[in-house]
């Protein structure tokens, strides 16, 4: 099965391949594997905590090409966005830029599910609740 250029990419070039001081009440670590294969990811946000903007974002995978260039791609997409901003990214925003093929898609979901425990992580540690939307006036699911 061959690799999208988007996928080599990022796999040549990861972008934020990194660590971010997990002790600071700013950064939020979400640390999660896939059942389907034991690959694991670590994805780590820093938060300002006036604006609530994310400004860094840092990844380490040990993966497949498919979940290094998803990680890759996803500290990309966070940084800038807002914590709301970037729990609205999904698995099928990645698996649509990597061009990724059905077999691959749980490597996506990896990276968005690493997204989402990092994010949650942060609100445990500033005493927001870890399912609801972290600004106020979203929707409560
Ligand atoms: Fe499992 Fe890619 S093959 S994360």
């Amino acid at each position: 099965m061959a690799y999208s250029d988007k996928v080599v990419d990022h796999y040549e070039n990861p972008r934020n391949v990194g660590t971010l001081d997990k002790a600071s009440t700013e950064v939020g670590t979400g640390l999660v594997g896939a059942p389907e294969c034991g690959d694991v990811m670590r994805l780590q946000i820093k938060v300002n905590p006036t604006t609530q903007i994310i400004e860094d974002a840092k990844f380490k995978t040990f993966g497949c090409g498919s979940a290094i260039a998803s990680s890759s791609l996803a500290t990309e997409w966070v940084k800038g966005k807002t914590v709301a901003e970037a729990l609205a990214i999904s698995n099928t925003d990645i698996v649509k830029e990597l061009a990724l093929p059905p077999v691959k898609i749980h490597c996506s979901v990896l990276a968005e599910d690493a997204i989402r425990a990092a994010i949650g992580d942060w609100k445990k540690k500033n005493g927001q609740p870890e399912s609801e939307p972290a600004l106020v006036g979203a929707a409560v699911n």
